[in-house]
Formats: C-alpha cells, structure tokens, sequence
C-alpha cells in the first residue's frame, strides 16, 4: 500500500499527512494506555466470537491469541513501544498485532470500531476500580468498627452548630461514618450494575452487517448482557458520570470525617492523637505536628468534584452518536478513581492509629451543659409542659454560667428554687453516664445500643465479603 500516511492505520483517504501538531494534538495513547490489557481482553473475546462465526480460521485464532499474549507481556515488562503516530492504545496494540503475525492482525477489526471498542475498555477497567474501591472501603469501614467497638462507652460532647450540644459515645459517633460509607459502597455496586453491560458489536454506531454473536462476547467478557442500542452505546458517558458522582459523594463524606480529625487533634479540642506515622512536622516551627492525611484528603474531595463536573460538561448536548469529546473522558475518571483509592487506602491505614484521649472528651462534655434536654425531659416526666421545662432549664444554665459549674454541680436546693418538684433522683439524669444510658431506641447513642449496631455492621461486613 502506497500512501503519504502509509504508517497509519486509517489513513488511505487522505492525501495529506496529518499536521505534526494535530497528531500529538489528537493523540490519547499517552493517558489511555492504561486500559491496554483491557483492550487486549476485549480483542481477544471478539477474536473468539469471529472464529466461531466463521469470519477468523482457528489457525487465525491462534495467531491472534498468541500475537496477543505476548503485546501482553511486552507492556507489563515495559518494553512495548508506544507510538503518537498510531494515535490511541487500540490502533498500537493493533498496529504491532499486525507487525508480528502479519495478515490474521489486519482481520481482527472486522466488525466492531474504536467506538465500541473503547466503550467497551472502560467499561472493563471501571469494573475492576469499583472492585478495588469497593474493597478499600471495606478496610475502612472495617477499622472504623473496630475502633467502635474500643469506644463503645467513651463519653465525648456531640455538636450541633459545632457548640456543645448533648453528649454521645465516640462509638456513636464513629458508627455515623460507617453508616455514610456503607451507603456509598451501595451506591458504587448499584452504579456497576448499570456499567456492566457490553458495547462491543454496536460498531461504529449502527451495528455491523456480520451475524455477530453478542451473547457469547458478553459472556466471555462477565457483561451482564449486551447493550440494547448501538448508537446509545457508542456514544453515552453516563456510567462514568454516575461513577465520579458516587466517588464525589465519598469523598465528600471522607472531608467531614477529615474536618473532625483536624479539629479534634488540635490542641484546642485535643480530643484525639493520630500517630505520628500519619502526619508530618513544619520545616520552620519544630514543635508542630500536622494531620497532613485529613487534610490533604479534604483538599482532594474538591478535584474529585471538579471531575464530575468536567463530566458532566463533556457530555452535555453532544448529538448521537460518537464524537471526539469523548476522548476527554478518559484522564477526570482515571484521576478520579486513583485519588479516591489512594484517599481511602490512606484513611484505612490510619484510622487504625488513632488514639482517643478519653478524659479530654469526657470533660469537654461536661463544660457545655450537655445534659442540658435531660433536666427538661426530667421536668416532663413531673408533669411539667415541655416548653415550660425548656425556660426553666434555661435559668438553671445561667446560674451555672454564673458561678462557672456543670448542671451537675448545682445542689438540690438550687435547683429547687427553679422548680420545687425536682428531687435527689435528678443527679442521676443530669451525669453523662445517665445521659447516654437513656437513649437506647434503635440508632440511639447508649453504649449498649452502640454494641448492637456495631455487632449489625460486623454481620454486614462478613456478608459483602
Ligand atoms: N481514542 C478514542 C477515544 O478515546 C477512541 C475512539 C476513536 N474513535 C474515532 N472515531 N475517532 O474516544
């Protein structure tokens, strides 16, 4: 074949070279490269699929798988030489298919396009990021439980409007973050449902005229079951938007969890001590010892929603079917499933290392008149009208705020000046011990309620195993 573009895979029409800077311009192979044994598992399927319908020989089968495994083995080893010229990971691979077994290489494209053929590869490597970020979640949520349980009975302020509200367990507290990231691994395994079903066969964008078996490719390749419509599957990111939404969403709750971290290990709070082997000093100030995890982790939640965004965007009034935008998909999702496994990976391996500092949480407790509900509900039960209860508590906190003491600390006689009904009895309401004790409904914060659902969390960890 003679051309100007003769190096080229699909160049035969054209009677210019490609401009030098259109090509690197165009090009993908260097971020796309990623998805090569992706690639290699959807050629090979489709190789089989042709062989059975009589377009490839076995010996042209063979051929391919050989040539195949071996490209395999080149880009493991690192020594596979990519090219800008063949533009994308599909037209190298193909190119040195070709290059080493000759003729059998040319045969493999027919059939299917880079359409269906990309669509495909991403499906394949997004399938296999959900199992991975599924799994470091799993080691998060299972360190999270385990540190739970060692907290089941510690007493810490819980917050409303970050001021003092009413005390809780850190156990509670913790089991609230394992409640979000179970919600998030629901929503990562709902969202693979949807990504695992297979383009390949919608071709370029109309199907194609060969009797294709799409049943037997899919199941080669584990797809659920083949796409219903060519020009939709060719064409449509949604599975990648879908995937950065529910990645966003963890990591937006693994910056809340960051933020407590940061504060709770600053000596204002001093709630908490991550290990030193998880943050890092100040090249001027020698004293410091940074949360870098947490916070580095908080500043990435925001590039992960950049991303779903940069989705979104590409994807907005694109007319069917394929179009080169599409191209841009490839670098937010590869970028968005690395920080979320390294961010998870990180917090895994540090939560672990943190260590509570109990009487500090205890005492933080006490200062903000945390029992505050406890005495009106007490109120309540004499017989007191809620809203009355409310207003007598009040001038109680202000007598404490007075004379700088806990509810607690006042003595019967003056609380009794606020309401006579109140008896010795009340002082086992108004200690944090009583406090949390009381509240043991379902999803309550009382350590016993705390072992429950961490003994239900347990039960669901082994199940998704
Ligand atoms: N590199 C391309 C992409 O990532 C592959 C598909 C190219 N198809 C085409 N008709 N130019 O989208």
């Amino acid at each position: 074949m003679s051309s100007v573009n003769s190096e080229k895979l699909s160049s035969a029409r054209f009677a210019q070279a490609t401009d030098a800077f259109v090509e690197i311009f165009t090009a993908s192979v260097d971020f796309d490269r990623r998805m090569a044994q992706q690639d290699i598992q959807g050629s090979l399927a489709h190789a089989e699929m042709l062989c059975k319908i009589g377009v490839l020989t076995e010996q042209e089968l063979d051929d391919i798988g050989n040539g195949l495994a071996q490209i395999s083995r080149e880009i493991s080893e690192g020594s596979f030489t990519w090219s800008v010229k063949q533009e994308d990971v599909h037209m190298n691979i193909e190119a040195r298919l070709t290059e080493l077994i000759g003729i059998a290489g040319k045969k493999l494209h027919t059939g299917r396009s880079r359409n269906d053929q990309v669509a495909t590869d991403i499906r394949l490597y997004l399938r296999r990021e959900i199992e991975n970020i599924s799994a470091e979640l799993h080691r998060l949520q299972t360190a999270i439980v385990n540190l739970a349980d060692q907290e089941a009975d510690t007493i810490m302020p819980g917050f409303t409007h970050l001021q003092v509200a009413q005390p809780v367990t850190f156990g509670h507290h913790l089991m609230a973050w394992f409640e979000m990231l179970s919600r998030d691994r629901e929503r990562l395994a709902d969202c693979n449902k949807r990504l695992n079903v297979m383009p390949l066969g919608a071709a370029a964008l109309a199907g194609t005229s060969y009797p294709i078996d799409r049943l037997m490719t899919a199941q080669l390749l584990g797809f659920s079951r083949p796409s219903a419509n060519s020009l939709d599957s060719v064409s449509d990111r949604d599975f990648a938007i879908e995937f950065t939404a529910a990645a966003s969403l963890v990591m937006m709750h693994l910056s809340r969890f960051s933020e407590e971290l940061i504060l709770w290990a600053s000596a204002q709070f001093d709630f908490i001590d991550i290990a030193d082997a998880f943050c890092t000093g100040s090249s001027i100030m020698p004293q410091k010892k940074n949360p870098d995890v947490p916070e580095l982790v908080r500043g990435k939640s925001g590039r992960v929603t950049g991303h779903l965004v940069s989705l979104l965007m590409l994807m907005k009034s694109q007319p069917l079917a394929y179009n080169k935008d599409n191209q841009e998909d490839k670098e937010p999702l590869f970028d968005t499933a690395d920080t979320l496994i390294n961010c998870l990976r990180a917090f895994a391996d540090m939560v672990p290392n943190i260590t509570a500092k109990r009487p500090n949480m205890y005492n933080a407790a006490k200062r903000g008149f945390a029992t505050a509900t406890d005495l009106a509900d007490y109120l309540v039960r004499t017989g007191m009208a809620f809203r009355d209860a409310h207003e007598v508590v009040g001038l109680a906190v202000r007598l404490g705020l007075e004379s700088q003491r806990d509810l607690s600390e006042l003595s019967l006689a003056e609380l009794q000046r606020f309401a006579p009904q109140i008896q010795q009895d009340v002082f086992a309401v108004l200690s944090l011990e009583g406090s949390v004790a009381a509240r043991s409904h379902i999803g309550g914060t009382a350590p016993d309620t705390v072992r429950l659902a961490i003994k239900t969390a347990r039960e669901q960890l082994k199940q998704a195993l």
